[in-house]
């Protein structure tokens, strides 16, 4: 688990970062978790029954008129908000819609129903020109493999000079220089006029998502969707960039959407955590909260098989919980809740009715019929010792 397994620990959460927003979560109760109205001013962000379906082909006759195609789900009616300054990390396993969820915000994947609504207006359907680049400009995204990112016949000046040229934002070649060697200095990446003749090649793994985060620094953004952003790089590396990044967000008042497979990064960096299965947030609250005191099961599941820095103590056994069941498959996602088939606390209802997101208190809410009322979710009975690691999510 790379840098979780180093930072991560009970006094890890929010280190390096402000202190964890209680109070900002949406803490939504009933149907579709549409978050309750208020004071929304220091809001950066705000999703609203975000969907996106995609159409899966099967052959040449799909594209009849009135033919019934099948679709994958992959993200299926999610809020969230972001507030200004705010670390939202968004967690879950791989094909849980996290990178899809990041795309519709950066305006790279159109959705399938819902809004967008970015510092209080609604950018879902932006299509004026000036208002693009407005909000290309105010938000930025940071994928996780720099080497798909960078073009090697482009020397890394071009590159982060590339998005000021492409929407004419520099006013003369010696604002752009400047604005470049700014930008690569912030990235640590020094001396400036150094990289900027350098060509991809030349760098190391971590120089090279250095530079994806000056091209992103060059256009002064407020949120920065970051997907993955380190999880290409080795372990000993990882630990910079995401300093890097906390420090950015301080020195430059900047917000993020921070996207990870990794529960435990995510206790470490983030402000508030939203659990993603299967197109849904499950749960969603201050990242303390939510990793000390899960109320959904599927949170607690993916919990107690991240690293902690606190081993066992001698005669103890670390209490896993094993998910059983087909591995989750947005084309055909299970009635009810869609955790029901791998959930040990599963019950009749939960097989039919698919719950809301519970405000549990404290800014914290889970999507499961046993958190209804703000319960606690009931102790689970222990686990076998011989735990195959095949069957642990992320193991
Ligand atoms: N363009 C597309 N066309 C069809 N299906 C897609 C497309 N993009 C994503 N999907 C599907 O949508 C689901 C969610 O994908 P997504 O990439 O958002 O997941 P993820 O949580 O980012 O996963 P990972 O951790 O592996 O990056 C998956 O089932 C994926 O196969
Ligand atoms: S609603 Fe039921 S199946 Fe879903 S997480 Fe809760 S207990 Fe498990
Ligand atoms: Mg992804």
């Amino acid at each position: 688990m790379g840098v979780g397994s180093e930072a991560a620990g009970p006094s890890g959460a929010g280190s390096g970062a402000g202190p964890a927003s209680a109070g900002s979560v949406v803490a939504p109760a009933g149907a579709g978790g549409a978050a309750p109205a208020g004071d929304r001013s220091d809001e950066l962000l705000r999703i609203e029954g975000l969907e996106v379906h995609f159409p899966i082909r099967r052959g040449a006759l799909d594209v009849l008129p009135g033919r019934h195609r099948d679709v994958v789900r992959a993200v299926d009616g999610i809020d969230l908000t972001i507030r200004r300054g705010e670390v939202l990390g968004l967690v879950g396993e791989s094909g849980s819609g996290k990178t899809t969820t990041g795309r519709v915000v950066v305006k790279l994947t159109a959705p399938t129903a819902g809004r967008v609504i970015f510092d209080g207006r609604d950018v879902t359907d932006l299509r004026d020109r000036a208002a693009l680049r407005d909000y290309r400009q105010r938000v930025q995204v940071i994928f996780q493999d720099p080497y798909e990112t960078l073009n090697p016949k482009q020397s890394i000046g071009d590159f982060v000079a590339e998005p000021l040229d492409v929407n004419g934002l520099a006013s003369s070649p010696e604002d752009r220089r400047r604005r470049v060697l700014a930008a690569l200095d912030a990235a640590g990446l020094r001396p400036a006029e150094d990289f900027a003749r350098r060509y991809p090649h030349e760098l190391s793994g971590g120089q090279r998502q250095r530079v994806v985060i000056a091209g992103v620094l060059v256009m002064g953004p407020e949120l920065v969707v970051a997907d993955e952003p380190v999880s290409m790089l080795d372990v000993s590396i990882r630990t910079e960039l995401l300093r890097l990044m906390l420090d950015l967000r301080v020195e430059r008042g900047l917000t993020y959407l921070f996207i990870t497979h990794d529960l435990a990064l995510a206790w470490v960096l983030a402000d508030r955590i939203a659990v993603m299965y299967l197109g849904r947030i499950m749960e969603i609250g201050p990242a303390g909260q939510v990793i000390e005191d899960p109320h959904n099961p599927y949170t607690r599941a993916l919990v107690s098989v991240s690293p902690t820095t606190t081993p066992p103590a001698a005669g103890e056994r670390a209490q896993r919980t094993i998910l059983v069941g087909e591995t989750p498959d947005a084309a055909h996602i299970p009635t009810g809740c869609r955790f029901h088939p791998r959930c040990p606390l599963a019950f009749d209802r939960c097989r039919t009715e698919e719950p809301p997101l519970f405000d549990v208190g404290g800014g914290q809410a889970a999507a499961c019929w046993l958190a209804e009322g703000g319960r606690s979710l009931p102790v689970l009975p222990p686990v076998p010792a011989t735990t195959p690691p095949e069957a642990v999510p992320g193991a």
